[in-house]
């Protein structure tokens, strides 16, 4: 089959299961596909450990995170066009990943053998090397321990999850995007940059906050403490709601 009729064949599979609920699971070749049901991952949960081969070799996940941050995020498929776009823009915002400490693994349910294929196209189409790692998750074991298959949206292959984990491999942020919907990576740094700042203070951010605008005090702060710990001052719109300059910008 051409790759064009292939990616055709993908997509197409999308919008018949979005119409349909079949019973029976099998990929694409007709393979059996069994996906017994899974814990899902939540927010203060120690991140499922995991080795699965990749582009850049074989990933023991917690060896490879060392003492960084990541960003694990799946993909419906290989060779199809919002997934292109998505992982050239990761690789685009290496530079910005870095910054933050923060490494990205990419996954999804093809072969590694698919992924080297595509990885020319992207190199070729985004400008920009594939500069980090792609999980090739054929055997759904990391989709599974991490619940990226939504069997309401897509019986075997995998939604758009993204989860943020820190040093400590405790999940921080978990996104799930649709097949159809290419995720914003500028809000994922905008959180990232949250969850970093806010750690260890006494400080939470508002709607729409971005670096260097002004923070709230926590609720459980009374104002003699946070006199001191804010000696920027704050303005108190009400006894819960305390607006003070970002610390540390
Ligand atoms: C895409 O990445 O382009 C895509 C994947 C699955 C369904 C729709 C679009």
């Amino acid at each position: 089959m051409a790759e064009h009729e292939y990616v055709a064949e993908r997509l197409r599979s999308y919008e018949a299961e979005s119409s349909k609920r079949a019973v029976g699971r099998a990929d694409r070749a007709g393979r059996r596909v069994d996906l017994p049901q899974t814990a899902p991952v939540r927010l203060g949960d120690k991140a499922p450990d995991f080795t699965q081969v990749s582009t850049q070799g074989p990933i023991h996940f917690y060896d490879w995170m060392g003492d960084s941050w990541a960003v694990l995020f799946s993909h419906p498929a290989d060779f199809t066009p919002v997934c292109t776009t998505e992982l050239g823009m990761v690789a685009r915002l290496k530079p910005e990943f870095d910054k933050r400490n923060v490494k990205a693994i990419g996954l999804s349910v093809d072969s590694l053998f698919r992924h080297s294929a595509w990885a020319h196209d992207i190199a070729e189409t985004q400008e920009v090397a594939l500069n980090f790692p792609l999980l090739a998750d054929a055997d759904r074991k990391v989709a599974r321990l991490y619940d990226m298959i939504h069997p309401n949206a897509h019986e075997t292959e995998t939604v758009r999850s993204v989860f943020v984990i820190d040093p400590k491999k405790t999940v921080r942020l978990i996104q799930t995007y649709p097949a159809a919907t290419g995720r914003n990576f500028d809000e994922l740094l905008r959180v990232i940059d949250s969850l970093q700042l806010t750690d260890g203070q006494k400080i939470a951010t508002p709607a729409n906050w971005k670096p260097g605008e002004d923070v709230v005090i926590l609720p459980s702060i009374r104002n003699t403490e946070a006199d001191k710990l804010f000696p920027r001052g704050y303005k108190e719109l009400k006894p819960y709601l305390r607006i003070t300059p970002q610390p540390n910008d």
